[in-house]
């Protein structure tokens, strides 16, 4: 088991700080924030990460099945996530595609995967989660989406501490089954707290938008959207889906 844990009040972004290590850190090495000054998300977009008690943390896994793994890896990160805040007494959190968890519709938490690593070797994967709690009113105005707080989610909160540790230890426990048994183990799980299943949405892929009603994700950890041609599998990391 991996004993290395830094806490740390101030940084760029905990992604970016353990991206800095990566190859000298050992696998489950983890880092945690109390307040990011570059947090960010998918495709150079800000996570908003202000002091409070929010929790901004990420871990460094070293994934032998390669970079063709990874896609499934935040899915099952997801679950792990989801399922966590469930266990913690907030019902009602669920998953968006592909890296999203949503409380009545609004985002609740972000994971970001980032990784370097050649085909055919290990890949070096670092984890990120953001996760409101309560956050400061000053930083709201900044978020262009729906969004929400998990003291909204879950009365009494959970103390942080017992929540970023049970998060660290189900991530990482996930992340090993995920290594044993891929993303078979988790479809069937991942649909079951899927936030659009069976309802109408729309994917931005580029400048193209597709309508339909998603259908959960198949054992590739592709999105599935029914339209009128039949249920089409999407993959990659380029398609944002939003609800109609
Ligand atoms: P996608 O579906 O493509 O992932 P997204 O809008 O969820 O799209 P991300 O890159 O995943 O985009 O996340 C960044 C976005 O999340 C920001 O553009 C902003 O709208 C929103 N956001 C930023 N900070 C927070 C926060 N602390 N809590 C909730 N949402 C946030
Ligand atoms: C998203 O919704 O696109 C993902 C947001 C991920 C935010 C977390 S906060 C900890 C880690 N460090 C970062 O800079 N980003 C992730």
């Amino acid at each position: 088991h991996c004993q290395q844990l830094e806490l740390i009040p101030v940084i760029d972004s905990t992604n970016q700080h353990l991206l800095n290590q990566i190859g000298q850190l050992p696998s489950g090495a983890v880092c945690l924030a109390e307040y990011q000054q570059a947090g960010r998300g998918r495709r150079g977009r800000q996570w908003q990460s202000p002091f409070g008690s929010n929790l901004y943390l990420s871990t460094y896994w070293r994934l032998e099945a390669g970079v063709a793994a990874a896609m499934g890896l935040s899915l099952v990160v997801g679950v792990a996530i989801a399922e966590t805040l469930q266990q913690v007494g907030a019902s009602d959190v669920r998953v968006k595609w592909p890296n999203d968890i949503y409380y009545r519709d609004q985002k609740l938490a972000g994971i970001l995967v980032e990784m370097t690593g050649k085909a055919g070797d290990a890949a070096h994967l670092v984890i990120g989660m953001g996760l409101n709690i309560a956050m400061p009113t000053v930083a709201t105005d900044m978020i262009d989406q729906a969004w929400t707080n998990l003291s909204a989610a879950c009365s009494p909160l959970p103390s942080r501490n017992v929540l970023a540790a049970t998060l660290i230890s189900r991530i990482h426990q996930t992340l090993d089954e995920y290594e044993e048994i891929g993303l078979r183990g988790f479809v069937e799980r991942w649909n079951k707290i899927d936030n659009f299943f069976n309802r109408p949405v729309k994917l931005l892929i580029g400048d193209r938008v597709v309508e339909g009603i998603a259908r959960g994700i198949n054992e590739q950890g592709a999105l599935l959207l029914e339209t009128d041609h039949g249920i089409t599998a999407y993959v990659g990391g380029e398609i944002s889906l939003r609800g109609c």
